[in-house]
């Protein structure tokens, strides 16, 4: 259970997490996708990627992740020994919901010649059953390394999977998940914006469906969408993933414009992840004071979890994180 932020009228939060972080020799990590204020006083904001390698590497005897659960786990899994704090434990992930881990062991025992190359947001039970897993700016590197007449099971984005099928033009088997976000994102509204700005490029996030990534400039992970937006010689630049991450665009380009694709019918703040907006200065304060919630799991399943996340690691080699930026759609997507 996450315990609740209750009498902390008058505390001066952002004083009270540097404390905390001093005397409990944490380090603070953050998705692109958290609030701004998260953002600002983490240590290291960065692709789930990024965030996986700080977690490996760090000294530190607490890590406070502001993310979602399954990247949280990742963390505790690579530094098994460390405290490991989640401010709400109920910030999950549709693409993880979409996976259960019985479900996706009965699918690869129903195709028993396929290895699994598994997305990151998955739980930690259908990491333990996979062979290899990759994040958006990973997949790329690895998927060339394993053989052509190697059969795979993508999962569970079939988005991200049928992107990359398209692109190394091979044939996977595709866990039917979607990411509630990126599939919210609006075709007309993403029109409605280019007719408006004409030229201005769609930096696009592969969780996208092929109607929002058929009008992408670029594809990458978050890490490479902000990359791009960055060095683009364009002033204004539509971004197709969750708009957050425009905190870090305006930071370091503040003469840019950056503008968030819509979702619905525009009216919505459904392209914002509901998973992502658990995460509150309230909460990790609390999270730090109590050092709860902790991402616990039984030793069985980090050795197990940890292998294909290791396999991972040393497949990505340095060609991650940015490796993928500025890379043109894929004709016919
Ligand atoms: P990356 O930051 O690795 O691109 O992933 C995006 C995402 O949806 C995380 O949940
Ligand atoms: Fe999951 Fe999508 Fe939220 Fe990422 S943005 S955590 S994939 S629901």
């Amino acid at each position: 259970m996450t315990a609740q932020p209750t009498n902390l009228k008058g505390l001066d939060l952002l004083a009270e997490i540097a404390r905390l972080k001093t005397t409990r020799n944490a380090v603070i990590l953050a998705h692109y996708y958290q609030k701004s204020e998260i953002q600002d006083l983490a240590d290291f904001v960065g692709d789930s990627l990024d965030l996986s390698r700080k977690a490996a590497a760090t000294d530190a005897d607490v890590i406070a992740f502001c993310g979602v659960r399954f990247m949280a786990e990742t963390a505790k899994i690579l530094s098994p020994e460390k405290i490991v704090i989640l401010p709400d434990m109920d910030a999950g992930c549709s693409l993880e919901d979409s996976c259960p881990p019985d479900q996706f062991k009965a699918f690869r025992e129903a195709n028993p010649d396929h290895i699994a190359l598994t997305y990151i947001n998955c739980s930690a039970e259908v990491k333990a059953l996979s062979d290899i897993i990759v994040t958006s700016s990973s997949a790329e590197a690895i998927l060339s390394q394993i053989p052509k007449d190697q059969k795979i099971i993508f999962g569970p984005d079939r988005h991200l999977g049928g992107y990359l099928a398209r692109r190394f033009e091979r044939e996977m088997l595709l866990w039917p998940g979607i990411c509630i976000v990126h599939q919210a994102f609006s075709e007309t509204e993403l029109l409605k914006l280019k007719a408006q700005y004409p030229g201005a490029p769609v930096a696009a996030h592969p969780e996208c469906p092929p109607h929002i990534i058929d009008h992408a400039d670029m594809v990458g992970s978050t890490s490479a969408i902000l990359k791009f937006a960055v060095d683009s010689p364009a002033q204004t630049i539509l971004v197709a993933t969750e708009p957050h991450i425009i905190h870090q665009m305006e930071k370091a380009a503040p003469h840019k414009t950056f503008i968030g694709t819509p979702g619905g019918d525009g009216n919505c703040n459904c392209n914002m992840c509901p998973y992502m907006a658990l995460n509150t200065l309230e909460k990790l304060y609390v999270a730090l004071r109590d050092l709860k919630p902790q991402i616990e799991m039984s030793t069985t399943l980090m050795d197990a979890a940890r292998v294909p996340l290791q396999r991972m690691l040393d497949m990505a080699g340095h060609t991650v994180g940015q490796g993928d930026v500025g890379r043109p759609k894929i004709s016919g997507d």
